[in-house]
């Protein structure tokens, strides 16, 4: 069986080694399993909770972009798109607002946290709290539910999303699944090693904390990122506790076991900080130089990126668009002409054997009738010089094609694709000819076995 992975990616900044680290690399790599199905999108409706700067939407929607093709994704291996390119999945948000529980959201630490600050300070709870933030979660249930992943990796901050998804996701289902569960529960995965990477102060590398180090700037901006890596102030020659060196685990994220040991081994028999900070960027550089060509390669062909963007969102819409379908069914949004047939069991067989009789005219020409259950004419098509094309419009009337009828005086005629194909017989009133239009669509509605 395979597994279906899914993640997504905020874009409201620049990656850097933390992204890359914590979501993109173990992204990546699950990705090249065998038996992985991966969905990877920008999760760029979120980031208008975040951001209301469009150049910085569209700069990061790109950087972002390309970062993923740079580490390496395969975009004809994986689903890999745009989350605002999918109109489905703020469809899906709305049903499943309707019945994400209030009482879940309050709870949701995003929320809570800006709602505590706002206490502290003596303002509204609410102050500065937008809709937007307080959904976050159901537009992430969304993302998630939609595609039905098994495994979403995520970082730490992000479980409680993954589990309100699996709650909204399991309501829905009780609901309105009818023994069958539309949407498989989804579960958290934390790349335990690297799940975050401390930033250059040592707290959580983190765009708001000012403490990143970018992914694939210049050389000399990683660099210089590194010089600012906060150490203690132990000299060259005494022994470093890698322990409590967050130069080390970052280090450790990158390196193969061997190097780790090694590195482990040179900190504690008293290698200087600044050589430790020269190791560090050879680790780096050694593994980002080539991938970063590509990024600066893609980023200047932003074209392609949406070629490939959007190629990716036909991908995932094959899925979403017939999936919403039944979610629309099963809460009741449905056709009206399937309801009528389904309540209408008469009516049903009646439609049923209704039937298409072909026939050749004088002329020679071919033609067909429609005829209803007692035998009854409700059309008589035009005249085709030949059997095929009167086979393939009676054949695109049976399967329900739109077929377009317009009354004329007391007869009508039917139309299909902006062309006359067929007429109905004259009537000697409206209410005669209204009521074989009728019989004629019952005829012609799609039939629901
Ligand atoms: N909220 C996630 C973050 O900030 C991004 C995200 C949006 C996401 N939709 C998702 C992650 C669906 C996993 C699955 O990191």
């Amino acid at each position: 069986m395979t597994t279906r992975i899914l993640t997504g990616i905020t874009t409201t900044g620049t990656p850097h080694l933390g992204n890359y680290a914590g979501a993109i690399r173990p992204a990546i790599l699950a990705s090249q399993q065998p038996g992985a199905d991966s969905f990877y999108f920008l999760a760029d409706y979120h980031a208008l909770i975040k951001c209301d700067d469009p150049q910085r939407i569209q700069r990061s929607r790109l950087e972002i972009a390309a970062t993923w093709l740079a580490g390496g994704l395969d975009p004809d291996k994986v689903t890999f798109y745009r989350q605002s390119d999918i109109p489905e999945i703020p469809e899906l948000t709305w049903l499943l607002t309707c019945v994400a529980a209030k009482g879940l959201l309050n709870r949701a630490h995003a929320y809570k946290a800006s709602v505590d600050k706002n206490v502290e300070a003596g303002e509204d709870p609410d102050a500065g709290v937008t809709m937007g933030l307080f959904s976050y979660p159901v537009l992430m249930a969304a993302d998630i539910l939609m595609f039905n992943a098994h495994k979403v990796p995520v970082g730490r901050d992000q479980i409680q999303h993954v589990e309100m998804a699996r709650d909204i996701g399991q309501r829905f289902n009780h609901l309105f699944g009818q023994g069958k569960d539309f949407f498989a529960l989804p579960e958290a995965v934390i790349e335990e090693s690297v799940a975050t990477l401390p930033g250059l102060d040592g707290r959580k590398m983190s765009k708001s904390y000012d403490n990143t180090i970018p992914l694939f700037t210049s050389a000399k901006d990683m660099k210089d990122a590194i010089s600012r890596i906060v150490t203690d102030s132990k000299a060259p020659g005494e022994a470093k506790d890698p322990d409590n060196s967050h130069l080390f685990t970052l280090f450790q994220a990158f390196s193969t076991q061997a190097q780790c040991a090694e590195f482990r081994a040179e900190l504690v028999q008293g290698l200087g900080w600044g050589e430790a900070k020269q190791r560090l960027f050879q680790l780096l550089d050694g593994q980002l130089a080539e991938k970063r060509e590509h990024y600066h390669q893609l980023i200047s062909r932003p074209s392609d990126l949406e070629d490939i963007l959007l190629a990716g969102a036909t991908k995932a819409r094959k899925i979403a668009t017939p999936f919403l379908e039944q979610l629309r069914e099963a809460v009741g949004l449905r056709s009206f002409r399937t309801a009528v047939q389904a309540t209408s069991e008469v009516k049903k067989k009646a439609a049923k054997s209704a039937r298409f009789v072909s026939f050749r005219d004088e002329d020679g020409s071919f033609r067909f009738r429609l005829l209803a259950a007692d035998g009854e004419q409700l059309l008589l098509s035009r005249s085709f010089a030949d059997g095929k094309s009167a086979g393939a419009v009676s054949k695109q009337l049976q399967q329900g094609g739109e077929a377009d009828v317009r009354v004329e005086g007391l007869g009508f005629a039917l139309w299909l694709d902006g062309e006359q194909v067929a007429e109905g017989p004259q009537f000697d009133n409206a209410e005669a000819r209204e009521a074989a239009i009728q019989s004629l669509r019952e005829a012609l509605a799609p039939q629901a076995d």
